[in-house]
C-alpha cells in the first residue's frame, strides 16, 4: 500500500526514537526522481543520495570521479519525487576533506542548490572538525566508517574492514568521535557483525549498516543492486528483491520484435 503524502515526514528525531524503541531503519539509495517517488511511496525511512551514482549512474569503476555538481543534480531530482523520508546526499571525494571551511561551503552548496535534508560523509577522527562546523551550521551529517569506498586507492580492495583488532579499535574511537561532533547517525560497511553489535550498543545515534550483520539500527543497500538492475555485483551482504535486469532486457528483446515484425503500433495505438 502506498504511504499517504500526508504521512508524517521522517526526520533525524525519528530516526533517533526508532533506535531508543528498537524499530529499524530502512534506508535505500536514489538517484533520480521517478525511483525516489516509487521508494517514498512504498514507506523508505530514508533515502541515500548515494556516491555510488558514480558506479550506478555514470559506470566509473569508483566513487572518486562524481562531483559536487553531480551529487546536487542528483539529489534536486530525487528530493523533487519525495513526500515522506528523509534524503540524505553524500558529500563527494575533494568537497570535504581539505578543510572544515571548504567542507561547509560544500554542505551548504549541497542544502541550498539540491533541497536535501542532510549530508553524509566518510571517514573518523579526522572529519570530526568539518562535522563539528558543519552541524554548528545547522546541517545534519551521517557519518561513514569501516569500507569507505572513496579511499579505495589507499586501501587497493573491497574487503571486509576491521577484522584485526588494532583496525577495530580504531573503528569505534571513530564512531564515538563522530557521536560528539554532532553527527544524528553512522553507516558501517562491511565490517564484522560482532563489531557493528558492539559499537551499535555502545552508541546513542542510530548505525545504519551495509555487510554488517542485523544488529544496527537500521540497514542500506544500493537500490540498483537489490532490484538486479546491476547485474556484475554480487557480494554476500545483497539480497535481489527483483530481477528488473533481466525483466528489462526481455521487455527490450519484444519491444525490438514488434517493431521489426510490425506487430507494433496496432490499430488501438495510432491515432
Ligand atoms: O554511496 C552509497 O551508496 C553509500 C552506501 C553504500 C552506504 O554510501
Amino acid at each position: 500500500m502506498a504511504i499517504s503524502s500526508r504521512a508524517k515526514k521522517v526526520t533525524t528525531q525519528t530516526l533517533l526514537k526508532m533506535k531508543q524503541s528498537g524499530e529499524k531503519i530502512a534506508m535505500l539509495t536514489a538517484y533520480d526522481y521517478s525511483l525516489a517517488r516509487l521508494v517514498d511511496n512504498a514507506g523508505i525511512d530514508v533515502i541515500l543520495v548515494g556516491d555510488s551514482a558514480s558506479n550506478v549512474m555514470a559506470g566509473n569503476e569508483t566513487t572518486v570521479p562524481i562531483t559536487l555538481e553531480h551529487m546536487i543534480y542528483h539529489a534536486q531530482c530525487v528530493v523533487n519525487g519525495v513526500d515522506r523520508a528523509l534524503v540524505v546526499v553524500d558529500m563527494p571525494f575533494g568537497s570535504y576533506q581539505g578543510d572544515s571551511k571548504t567542507a561547509l561551503d560544500s554542505a551548504i552548496r549541497i542544502m541550498k542548490e539540491s533541497g536535501g535534508h542532510a549530508v553524509k560523509l566518510e571517514g573518523g577522527s579526522e572529519v570530526c572538525d568539518s562535522v563539528k562546523r558543519i552541524v554548528e551550521a545547522g546541517i545534519p551529517v551521517m557519518g561513514h566508517l569501516g569500507l569507505t569506498p572513496q579511499s579505495i586507492y589507499k586501501f587497493g580492495t573491497y574487503t571486509v574492514r576491521a577484522k584485526e583488532d588494532a583496525e577495530a579499535t580504531k573503528l569505534m574511537e571513530d564512531a564515538k568521535a563522530l557521536e560528539e561532533a554532532g553527527c544524528f547517525s553512522v553507516v558501517f560497511e562491511k565490517i564484522p557483525t560482532e563489531l557493528a553489535k558492539k559499537v551499535s550498543e555502545s552508541l546513542t545515534i542510530p548505525t545504519i549498516g551495509i555487510g554488517a550483520g542485523p544488529d544496527c539500527d537500521g540497514q542500506v543497500l544500493v537500490l540498483h543492486d537489490m532490484l538486479g538492475i546491476t547485474k556484475d555485483f554480487s557480494p554476500r551482504f545483497l539480497r535481489r528483491y527483483a530481477d528488473l535486469g533481466e525483466m528489462t532486457e526481455d521487455a527490450v528483446k519484444q519491444y525490438v520484435s514488434d517493431v521489426r515484425s510490425q506487430d507494433f503500433p496496432n490499430e488501438e495505438e495510432r491515432y
